[in-house]
C-alpha cells in the first residue's frame, strides 16, 4: 500500500530564491525502513516537514504539485491529525519533551487524542517494553541522557501507533555506542510493527546495512530511490559529498586494484563475505 506520495512538488521558503524542493516524485510503501540521504542543504528536512503538512501549512512559501499521505492531500489534514499518520522525532529530543515524568509524557499525546484511560495504560505498558524504559518511567525527561531522552520521544510517538515514523538526524548529539543501540532499536520496532520508517542520518556505517531503501537528494531533488544495496552501487552514491561507510570506501578503493564483485559491501559481514566469495573463485 503507497502511504506517501509526492507528485511533481515544488516548494520553496518565502523569501528564498532557490526551490528547496524542486519537482519531487516518490512514492513510499508500508513496511520498509528508508535512509533519506544527501550533502547539507539538499532538502531532506523540508522534504520531512511535508510528511506531517508543516510544509504548506505551518512555513509560508509557494508550493506547486501534490504531496498525498495515507491516501489524502496534506493539506486535507490538521496538522495535528497528520501528526498521528505521521510523527516526527527531530534531532534535539529535549524540546519535544514537555511532562513532568516520563509515564505522563507517553501518556500526554494519547489524552489529547481522547484515548480512554484503560487503553492509555495498556499502550504505555506496550511501548515501554518495546523501547526498554521501564527503569525510567517515574524520572523527569529532564534528568535522561540525551540517549534516553530519544528512547522516550520514540516511545512517545510510538503509542500514537503512527504508519510512519520519521527522525531527522535522531542521533546527531549521542556518541557512537549510544546511536547504535537506537538506530538497531528502530530496526527492530520497525519490522515487528511492519511500520514505514524514514531516517535521514549521518552516521552511515551504522544505518545504512540497516535500510532496506535509500533515498538520494541533491539540491532539492530526488536524484536516485532504490533498494539500498543497487543505490549503493550507483554512480550519484559515489560522486554525493555525503559520509559513506568506512568499509565502503575501503573496497572501493581496493575494487580498482582487484577484482572483488560487483557489489560493495556497506557493512562489515558484507565485505567478509564477498572476500570469501572472491577466494573461492
Ligand atoms: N525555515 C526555513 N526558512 C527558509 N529557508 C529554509 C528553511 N529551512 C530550510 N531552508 C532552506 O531550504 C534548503 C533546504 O534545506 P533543508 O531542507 O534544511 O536541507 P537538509 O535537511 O538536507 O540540510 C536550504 O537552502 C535551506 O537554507
Ligand atoms: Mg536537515
Amino acid at each position: 500500500m503507497t502511504l506517501v506520495r509526492f507528485s511533481g512538488f515544488y516548494y520553496r521558503y518565502k523569501g528564498n530564491e532557490e526551490y528547496a524542493l524542486n519537482d519531487v516524485n516518490l512514492e513510499i510503501e508500508q513496511d520498509r525502513f528508508i535512509l533519506l540521504a544527501g550533502e547539507t542543504g539538499s532538502g531532506k528536512t523540508s522534504l520531512i516537514r511535508c510528511l506531517n503538512g508543516l510544509i504548506p501549512q505551518f512555513y509560508p512559501g509557494f508550493y506547486k504539485g501534490s504531496v498525498q499521505v495515507d491516501g489524502k492531500s496534506n493539506t486535507e489534514f490538521t496538522i495535528a491529525e497528520l501528526s498521528t499518520i505521521a510523527s516526527i522525532v527531530f534531532q534535539n529530543p529535549e524540546n519535544q519533551l514537555i511532562a513532568m515524568n516520563v509515564e505522563h509524557e507517553i501518556a500526554f499525546g494519547l489524552e489529547n487524542l481522547g484515548v480512554p484511560a484503560p487503553q492509555i495504560k495498556k499502550k504505555i505498558d506496550d511501548v515501554v517494553k518495546l523501547t526498554e524504559i521501564g527503569h525510567l518511567l517515574d524520572k523527569a525527561p529532564f534528568e535522561l541522557s540525551g540517549g534516553e531522552q530519544q528512547r522516550v520521544a520514540i516511545a512517545s510517538i510510538l503509542a500514537l501507533e503512527p504508519k510512519i515514523l520519521v527522525l531527522d538526524e535522531p542521533t546527531a548529539l549521542l556518541d557512537p555506542g549510544l546511536a547504535q543501540k537506537i538506530l538497531i532499536l528502530l530496526k527492530k520496532i520497525q519490522v515487528k510493527k511492519k511500520m514505514t520508517v524514514i531516517i535521514s542520518e549521518h552516521r552511515m556505517d551504522i544505518v545504512l546495512p540497516l535500510a532496506d531503501d535509500l533515498i538520494l537528494m541533491k539540491e532539492g531533488k530526488v536524484i536516485e530511490y532504490g533498494a539500498a544495496k543497487d543505490v549503493i552501487n550507483g554512480c550519484n552514491f559515489k560522486t554525493l559529498c555525503i559520509n559513506r561507510p568506512v568499509i565502503y570506501s575501503i573496497f572501493e578503493q581496493l575494487s580498482q586494484n582487484y577484482e572483488l564483485g560487483r557489489e560493495l559491501p556497506s557493512s562489515i559481514p558484507a565485505a567478509i563475505k564477498l572476500l570469501k566469495e572472491a577466494r573461492q573463485q
